[in-house]
């Protein structure tokens, strides 16, 4: 964590109820392209501490990770490198760790719908051909290495079956292999393998967006709910502790035939989102900000038209602010390998990269009652927050929000009222959308009278000056704010300049009922502070 540099704009103070300002509200909203700096713009946050949305999540921050380019073999998993004994990558795993991943999805991602399990398993590992991205899959990491990985870096498993070309009998000998103890074919050769103990695998996807014609095995609506259904049922009856998702798209058809027909063996709604194309801007990403609400608040019609809501929730399991290169998995034309390895261009992400996942993870946490996991998609290497190269890894802007909402967020989530004015942004289509200038998510210990604030300010120029209010409330103890900003909007870390976008922490004294604190330009930030007992 570095000092307060040169940037200095991050400031901050506290103001006694006598001293109460009234902020005026600017209305100069940015002309689209124009770069006004020193544009400072105000936002109000009103905490009511009656109002709480509820327990933020224990899985909602988690990530996953896809048999595509580097993320499995050179990513976390170099058995010839300085790896230990189980192949993984010790720097990769120590990165990590301090990410705190509550959960991690695997193996895949379209990868999946082609992936037979028993391909991964034993002593003999024969390759494949990966089907979905046109490639050979040596095997060498299945099953038991995924759960070795989950447990080395604290994760829980969250296991992808193959919904394209597999069937619920090869999904439900799959949950025998991990979770039956004994007296099962599928178990024995778990033990065989050398794990006496089940894994105790609790989280289980059917298939991966199997309404997609990308998809290998991709179906039509009621074929595909039938399916589920019939999955779930085998699955169960090996192990009814289970907890399943099923993915889906926000069509109608799809989304409720899938859980009209199938919702009572559903626990999850599984929803998938890319923001961004790969190229776009920081004012094009920041367009998107309202798109994981958007998702999020898609998927919970779909459970209100139903009547799941509350008994089904969604697992937002693949989310990154830009789309991936891919080497042209739509069965169209040449696959072209070397298109996936422009994802692991590091210029490519920014502060925009991080703004819009700090969007992301306030949306989550305002939707904590119906959102319960987010895989951040992927963890390492391509789009992730982690590259790894051979001489160690580089922590992308993205890192850093996740390490600040692992390990700075509360347990419970506050409403709270924002007032902020809006900018206009160019979208990628070529339109302009209206964007707020700041974004905000609240969560409290009450027991220990802490708060941590989340709050990000998307304007790429402007300092966005921010009052936290707390009616009847006093903020009665010194706090903090650590904040990611860069001193120029395409700022990135790569192998040369590692550091260039990293958090920075300022002290916070505050007595009073409100306080205020400047955000720099495209920012990050969380503010911690004590308050009286709540
Ligand atoms: O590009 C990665 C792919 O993106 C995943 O395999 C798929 O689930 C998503 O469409």
């Amino acid at each position: 964590m570095r000092e307060l540099g040169p940037l200095g704009t991050l400031r901050a103070w506290a103001l006694e109820p006598s001293g109460a300002t009234t902020q005026v509200l600017s209305a100069s909203p940015l002309r689209t392209g124009a770069r006004v700096p020193d544009m400072t713009a105000h936002l109000e946050l009103n905490i009511d501490w009656h109002r709480s949305f509820g327990e933020r999540n224990p899985l909602l921050f988690g990530y996953f990770l896809e048999h595509f380019h580097r993320q499995i073999y050179g990513g976390i998993f170099q058995p010839t490198s300085s790896a230990g004994s189980s192949g993984l990558r010790l720097d990769v795993i120590e990165a990590i760790r301090r990410l705190q991943p509550a959960v991690v999805r695997w193996p895949g991602g379209c990868f999946a719908s082609s992936y037979h399990w028993r391909d991964g398993i034993g002593p003999q590992r024969l390759p494949s051909f990966d089907k979905a991205w046109r490639a050979e899959e040596p095997n060498t990491f299945g099953t038991d290495e995924f759960v070795a990985f989950c447990r080395a870096v604290g994760a829980e498993p969250y296991i992808c079956t193959n919904g394209g070309t597999g069937t619920p009998e090869e999904m439900s000998d799959w949950v025998e292999y991990c979770n039956l103890s004994g007296k099962s074919r599928n178990a024995r050769l778990r033990v065989d393998n050398g794990n006496a103990q089940p894994f105790g695998v609790r989280l289980w996807s059917i298939g991966n967006e199997n309404y997609g014609d990308w998809e290998i095995g991709a179906r039509d609506a009621a074929e595909w709910a039938r399916y589920v259904r019939e999955s779930a049922k085998m699955m169960r009856r090996v192990d009814d502790r289970v907890v399943l998702s099923a993915p889906a798209c926000g069509d109608i058809d799809w989304d409720v035939g899938l859980l009209r027909c199938a919702g009572e063996q559903l626990d999850l709604l599984a929803v998938h989102g890319y923001a961004a194309h790969g190229g776009a801007s920081y004012e094009q990403m920041v367009a998107r900000a309202g798109y994981p609400e958007q998702k999020i608040a898609r998927a919970e019609q779909m459970l209100e038209l139903v009547g799941l809501t509350g008994r089904v929730r969604i697992a937002f399991d693949e989310w990154n602010p830009r789309h991936w290169h891919h080497p042209g998995h739509a069965g169209r034309g040449r696959p072209n390998l070397d298109e996936w390895a422009r994802n692991d261009d590091n210029s490519t992400y920014t502060m925009a990269d991080a703004v819009l996942h700090a969007c992301f993870l306030n949306s989550a946490l305002r939707h904590c009652q119906s959102v319960a996991i987010t895989n951040f998609s992927p963890l390492v290497n391509t789009r992730g927050p982690i590259y790894a190269y051979d001489g160690g890894v580089v922590l992308r802007p993205t890192y850093h929000v996740c390490e600040l909402y692992a390990s700075r967020t509360l347990p419970e989530v506050l409403d709270a009222n924002v007032i902020v004015e809006h900018f206009k942004a160019g979208t990628e289509q070529g339109g302009v959308a209206e964007v707020p200038r700041g974004d905000a998510a609240v969560t409290i210990d009450r027991a220990a009278g802490r708060l941590a604030i989340a709050l990000t300010n998307l304007h790429p120029d402007g300092p966005l000056e921010c009052e936290v209010w707390a009616p009847g409330r006093r903020f009665a103890a010194t706090g903090g704010v650590v904040t990611l900003t860069a001193p120029e909007v395409d700022d990135f870390n790569d192998v040369d300049h590692p550091t260039s976008v990293s958090p920075i922490r300022a002290e916070l004294a505050s007595t009073g009922e409100r306080f205020t604190v400047t955000l720099p330009p495209r920012s990050v930030s969380v503010v911690e502070i004590g308050a009286e007992p709540w």
